[in-house]
């Protein structure tokens, strides 16, 4: 006789009533529930994610950021729970996702401008649509590159400067980024960590976005979501209110420096848990 230990039974939990978030959510997480090989990842896990706001989620390597924004996105299946955009189902809400390795996020054979172009053909666009969209998104993200080349021959930072845009061509209602600048080098981490606060303002698109690194978490957030080892539960969330643009004057100011510093204690006191 076989015995699977730890053989999650999902069957037979009846569903509980949804319950929404509070007013301004834009992503309710219910009840959802993750095993890899039999160990939970996520159990009975509920978040929900303000709308029009940026919202940085960090924690201990190997708890399930990347997991948890995949399953969001539809990438990754999930074992049981619920999750609803505005109320609408995945299929029904138009995201965008920015991968970390930019260098095998594009089609190595079409040039740099039909790989941003790409989901818009997919809709269905006519060219006409297709052109005036391109042209917005080269004029919010005053391109310098040419568009024109293929993406290998464009510098990391002009790559994933790309990727954003493509990603943001469609106009998502919800943009997921997992660790967008961990392949880039100072400058350009800056240079896109600006063009993506620079899109924000002007969009107010809902970004759930992975960082490793702490500073650029907190400058970027509204919330930064504090997650704790596995099974992994929410540690805390913390609402970050300075104003934006912020500017290197805000890596300076009480406010960050105190979002900073509680973040480093919650997530050390985790990490020791
Ligand atoms: N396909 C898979 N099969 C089995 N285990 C997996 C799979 N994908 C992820 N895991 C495990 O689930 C856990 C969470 O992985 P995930 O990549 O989401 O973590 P993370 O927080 O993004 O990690 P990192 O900080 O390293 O990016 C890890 O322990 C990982 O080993
Ligand atoms: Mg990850």
């Amino acid at each position: 006789m076989s015995v699977v230990l730890n053989a999650p039974v999902f069957a037979e939990v009846p569903p509980a009533p949804f319950r929404p978030g509070p007013a301004g959510t834009h992503i309710t997480i219910r009840g959802l529930t993750k095993y890899f090989a039999g160990w939970p990842l996520y159990e009975n896990f509920d978040l929900d994610i303000p709308k029009g706001k940026i919202v940085s989620v960090f924690g201990p390597n190997g708890c399930g950021k990347s997991t948890l924004i995949n399953m969001v996105a539809g990438l990754i299946p999930i074992d049981a729970g619920q999750i609803l955009f505005d109320g609408k189902s995945l299929k029904d809400t138009k995201i965008g996702y920015v991968f970390q390795n930019y260098r095998e996020a594009m089609f190595p054979w079409m040039r740099t401008i039909d790989n941003i172009a790409y989901p818009l053909k997919l809709e269905g666009r006519s060219k006409a649509e297709v052109d005036r969209r391109m042209a917005e998104l080269v004029a919010s993200f005053d391109v310098k590159f040419d568009l024109n080349r293929f993406p290998y021959e464009l510098s990391g930072g002009q790559q994933q400067t790309a990727s954003i845009m493509r990603a943001l061509a469609p106009g998502p209602e919800v943009l997921f980024l997992d660790e967008p600048f961990s392949a880039l080098d100072f400058e350009m981490t800056l240079f896109i960590r600006e063009k993506l606060q620079e899109v924000f303002l002007q969009t107010g698109t809902t970004m759930l976005l992975v960082s490793h690194d702490l500073e650029e978490a907190v400058y970027l957030a509204d919330e930064v979501l504090l997650l704790t080892k596995r099974p992994t539960r929410v540690a805390e969330i913390l609402r970050y209110e300075d104003p934006r643009p912020r500017t290197v004057e805000t890596l300076s100011t009480d406010s960050f420096v105190r979002t900073k510093k509680l973040s480093l204690e919650i997530f050390q006191r985790e990490v020791r848990r």
